[in-house]
């Protein structure tokens, strides 16, 4: 028997060692944690059970045969994240550059069956070379089978992905078809082709960072949710997303105990300025209303005229999401209405209940917006709000103009309970645009025009700047003094929070793409 443990014990410190030391340095050197180190700080301590460790590749081309390393480049396994059972792999660089062979791939689709079927979260350490060269259409099959599991687990468990390294090529639309990307800054990239092909085939001259780092994802392209600017703090993130999401799509999000207070939040009556032209930070509003510290902002760098995030209410898990009149006065626009929508169904695929904000003073014009799509992407937020069945409910805060006072939540598409402050103006346009159409013509013929235009506006103004119009047609169920939102919102949503709601019978809807 001793023999035998003894060989045992050997394989496992055989696996421990990955790729071998040297290959461990290099890990190090670039900044980079080990893909077992990154186990060790992501779940809780002593909490790892691994599975599959002693799996080889079958590969016997190019002189693979000589070459094995237990495991085959990825650590796979479950364990807990506060306590709360996860499942994970975790590419190994040291071993071929953390490529994906057609072993490597049964490893990840293994445990990924067993996260579908066990109803946890599903979290993906990504740092990989790609298709395992050597192994030709035996590794690009394993990728797709890994597509195909994303896809069927999309929407019953939360799947979440970090990119802590290389990920190119077809590589990245597994972590594409996730809940959530986070990347790490300088040691991470994503891209379908790399620089070279490129410099190739457009013959732009553009470095890894610059095509797919974490920064021109976080702003530009918007693929990345998040970003962390090293390992560690980026397994400190994925912590702290799960601890707002439930295990799987049949159970709500955890609910911590609350003993409801006055709430009086004086801070809110001092936020929204005077002039409403004015811009203010929605994100005072947010971190005004809900617990202290606990609002998780996401998609920060990108389509920021729209702030979206986790954050709890006297406990209560909730997904926010807010105009930012900071930026662009809230107005929005191809990205924002996609940031939006994602966001939404995330919530709504996991029972997460929405709190939105509205100040918003319509979509952005001009042909940059037209020929990118706002009709079909503002469709998108308008389509993923309407067919939201989780508890909904929306306060405006001041501006809900047009079209986008109907996409934001309104009471017309389905939210439950509906507030506004007593700034909020609800109207079809701002004053002046609708003076000077519906009053044109008095305009022209007075002898002041210019004074004729301020007079109409004014009284436009005092016909529609103010939410009371909507409150008297019920579409606004109570006008709130800022201080009290807060007990509001926790009173509202403990009042809805056993809402049921049956969506036609379909296959599946067809949301604009
Ligand atoms: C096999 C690979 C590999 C791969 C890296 N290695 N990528 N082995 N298949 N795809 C091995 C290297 O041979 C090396 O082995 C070790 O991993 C580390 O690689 P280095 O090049 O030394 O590291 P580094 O300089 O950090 O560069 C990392 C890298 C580079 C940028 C990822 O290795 C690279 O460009 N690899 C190829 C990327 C690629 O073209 N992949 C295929 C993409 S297409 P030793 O023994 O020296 O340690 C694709 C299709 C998917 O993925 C389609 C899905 C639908």
């Amino acid at each position: 028997m001793n023999d035998k443990l003894f060989t045992l014990e050997q394989k496992i410190a055989e696996a421990q060692l990955g790729g071998g030391q040297q290959r461990i340095d290099a890990q190090h050197k670039k900044g980079k944690l080990t893909a077992r180190e990154r186990i060790h700080f992501l779940l809780d301590p002593g909490s790892f059970e691994e599975i599959g460790m002693l799996v080889q590749h079958r590969c016997r081309d190019f002189g693979m045969e000589q070459q094995h390393f237990l495991g085959d480049g990825v650590i796979t396994g479950y364990g807990t994240i506060d306590g709360r059972l996860v499942y994970v792999f975790s590419q190994d660089f040291t071993v071929f550059g953390g490529s994906l062979s057609e072993a490597h791939a049964e490893k990840i689709c293994k445990i990924m069956d067993l996260a579908m079927r066990n109803g946890a979260p599903m979290i993906g350490l990504n740092d990989s070379g790609g298709a395992r060269i050597q192994e030709g259409v035996a590794s690009l099959g394993g990728y797709a089978d890994i597509f195909y599991r994303n896809v069927m687990a999309s929407g019953v468990v939360p799947q979440i992905s970090a990119i802590m390294g290389p990920c190119a090529g077809g590589a990245v639309y597994s972590p594409a078809m996730t809940d959530f990307i986070i990347m790490v800054e300088d040691t991470s990239y994503m891209f379908v082709t790399g620089p070279n092909v490129v410099k190739t085939v457009t013959n732009e001259d553009v470095t890894s960072e610059e095509l797919g780092g974490a920064s021109a994802h976080s702003t530009k392209s918007g693929v990345t949710h998040l970003t962390a600017t090293n390992d560690i703090e980026c397994l400190e993130k994925v912590r702290r997303l799960v601890s707002y999401m439930p295990q799987n799509c049949e159970e709500k999000p955890s609910l911590k105990p609350y003993d409801l207070t006055e709430e009086w939040r004086e801070e809110l009556r001092h936020i929204v300025p005077e002039n409403a032209n004015q811009p203010y930070d929605m994100r005072d509003v947010i971190n005004g209303i809900v617990d202290e510290d606990s609002f998780m902002e996401i998609h920060e760098a990108f389509a920021e005229n729209i702030v979206v995030g986790f954050a709890r209410l006297a406990g209560r898990s909730i997904g926010v999401i807010a105009n930012q009149p900071m930026n662009l006065a809230g107005v929005l626009d191809v990205n924002s209405s996609r940031k939006g929508a994602r966001f939404v169904r995330f919530c709504d695929s996991f029972n997460i209940p929405l709190l939105v904000l509205v100040d918003v003073p319509g979509f952005l014009p001009g042909t940059d917006q037209e020929w990118n799509g706002i009709i079909v992407n503002g469709a998108k937020l308008l389509y993923a709000f309407s067919e939201a069945t989780v508890p909904r409910i929306t306060l405006i805060t001041r501006k809900a103009y047009g079209g986008a006072y109907d996409v934001m939540n309104s009471k017309h598409i389905g939210a439950d309970l509906n507030y506004a402050w007593p700034a909020a103006e609800i109207a079809v346009m701002g004053a002046k645009g609708a003076s000077e159409i519906i009053f044109r013509k008095e305009i022209i013929e007075a002898e002041d025009p210019e004074a004729m235009l301020l007079q109409k506006e004014k009284e436009y103004q005092e016909a529609f700047a103010h939410p009371y119009q909507a409150a008297e047609r019920g579409y606004i169920d109570e006008v709130i003094d800022p201080c009290l939102t807060r007990r509001k919102l926790i009173k509202a949503f403990a009042s809805i929070e056993n809402k049921v709601l049956h969506l036609p019978r379909k296959k599946h809807g067809n949301i604009p793409l």
